[in-house]
């Protein structure tokens, strides 16, 4: 049986769904966040070390101001919120990607990071602003300002991931296979499963489905 440490997420398709079920998007989003802590739960109890998981990209700022303001509201509330009881379960949130959002959310992100730095449970890491490709060339400037070698162990230093284990388990929901500039380095050996679901459709059952079928595939890393 596999050791099942790192799960990461491309939450995906809850736009899809809020436009079907409330004639809204933006109600998608929010009917999302439920799946969030529906996945959190399970990973306790599955006692997975790391959940990573893609709620805004670089290139997501292309939306609508509406959907994007939505977004970041959404995200505000649910750590004012939330964030008390993801400590008493000693949870650790980090945030990758670029905190250039306004003072006040970089602010609550900060607070937030800083005040669950110690927790051992279950790290989350929440992708926002993160796109795999500015992520890298950031690591090879990094690289090359210190004049050190390229090497993967260096590499990865300067990746926002930086001592966080490759993710086993690749998720995305919402029925489209693709990538969107999330871990491209992180997932060189990632188990990759594109779900049909939408993301607020997808439930406990799904992924321990998911989590049951990976334990029992042969992972070979190059050997066999
Ligand atoms: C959520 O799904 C992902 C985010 C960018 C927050 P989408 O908003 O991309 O939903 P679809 O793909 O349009 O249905
Ligand atoms: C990927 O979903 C980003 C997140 C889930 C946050 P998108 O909906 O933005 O991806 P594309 O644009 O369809 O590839
Ligand atoms: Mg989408």
């Amino acid at each position: 049986m596999n050791p099942l440490n790192h799960v990461a997420i491309i939450m995906d398709g809850n736009g899809r769904w809020g436009l079907k079920n409330k004639n809204s998007r933006n109600a998608g989003h929010k009917a999302g966040l439920n799946t969030v802590e529906k996945i959190i739960k399970v990973s306790l109890k599955k006692k997975i070390k790391y959940l990573t998981l893609y709620a805004f990209s670089t290139e997501n700022w292309k939306r609508p101001k509406k959907e994007v303001n939505y977004l970041f509201s959404l995200l505000e509330n649910f750590l004012i919120n939330r964030i008390d009881e993801l400590h008493k379960q000693n949870i650790k949130l980090k945030i990758i990607g670029v905190k250039n959002f306004s003072v006040k959310l970089n602010n609550l992100l900060n607070k937030s990071e800083k005040k669950t730095s110690k927790n051992r449970k279950l790290q989350i890491n929440l992708a926002l602003n993160y796109g795999s490709k500015s992520e890298l060339i950031n690591a090879f400037k990094n690289l090359k300002k210190k004049n050190e070698k390229i090497n993967e162990k260096n590499l990865a230093k300067y990746l926002q991931t930086k001592n966080i284990p490759d993710p086993d388990i690749l998720i995305r929901t919402g029925n489209t296979q693709r990538l969107s500039n999330f871990l491209l380095w992180q997932i060189a050996y990632a188990e990759i499963f594109f779900e049909k679901k939408l993301w607020p459709e997808f439930n406990e059952k799904d992924y321990n489905k998911i989590i049951k079928k990976f334990k029992n595939i042969k992972r070979n890393f190059g050997k066999i």
